[in-house]
């Protein structure tokens, strides 16, 4: 798991006046944290793109921490080495359990290919954490290549691309699996949405 750097002495964490539960009784909903996770091309976006859809228009507040655009701000440092990614993922974990304390329904669209780090991000949320497991082939994601990145790195030209020349280590006990080769997109979106109404974070 990784461990949170701390370069700061002195530092006592303080109590707020205000707490989650409070935040709860004006926002009328509870916070969870809905990690997708899957290769470049996968359909991560997308499918977390259309459940915010869904869950928007049936009155829930929800934020949507994308990795192509958290990496153009705060993550705009980091690069693709193992360590960087790990740093991109603790950074996004910590942002999410934010998001989570204000009691938002937050959807997080990385690769996150590192179990350690994902288990860190669970660890950081508990109970309120589901791990989907965007469970794409490698080849209907090079096939499907919307960004043409997938012929760049055959081609050599970019380094330690997911899949191909840096490991993607697949969850093994992931709350959900969403096979968005075999299945509409609807049908993942109905998965999704179906886990939030059984565990209680939506109604009807
Ligand atoms: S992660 O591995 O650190 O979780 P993240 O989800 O933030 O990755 O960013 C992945 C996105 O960056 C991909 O969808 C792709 O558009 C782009 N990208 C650029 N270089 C790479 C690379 N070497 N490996 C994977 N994705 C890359």
């Amino acid at each position: 798991m990784s461990a949170t750097p701390q370069h700061s002495t002195n530092i006592v964490p303080q109590k707020t006046a205000v707490s989650r539960e409070d935040r709860m009784r004006v926002s009328g909903q509870r916070g969870a944290v809905l990690w997708f996770t899957g290769l470049s091309g996968s359909g991560k976006s997308t499918v977390a793109s259309a459940v915010e859809q869904k869950l928007n228009a049936a009155g829930r507040l929800t934020y949507l921490l994308d990795g192509d655009n958290v990496r153009h701000g705060l993550n705009g440092d980091l690069g693709f080495s193992d360590i960087d990614r790990m740093e991109n993922i603790r950074r996004v974990g910590h942002v999410a359990k934010l998001f989570w304390d204000a009691n938002v329904i937050t959807l997080v669209s990385f690769i996150s290919p590192f179990r350690s780090e994902r288990q860190f991000a669970r660890e950081l949320i508990g109970a309120d954490f589901a791990e989907i497991f965007v469970d794409t082939p490698i080849e209907l994601c090079e096939q499907r290549d919307p960004k043409g990145l997938y012929k760049k790195a055959r081609k050599g030209e970019i380094p330690a691309f997911t899949g191909i020349s840096s490991p993607y280590e697949a969850p093994e006990q992931p709350e959900i699996v969403l096979k968005t080769g075999e299945e509409s997109l609807e049908t993942c979106v109905d998965h999704v949405l179906a886990w939030l109404r059984y565990r209680g974070y939506t109604e009807g």
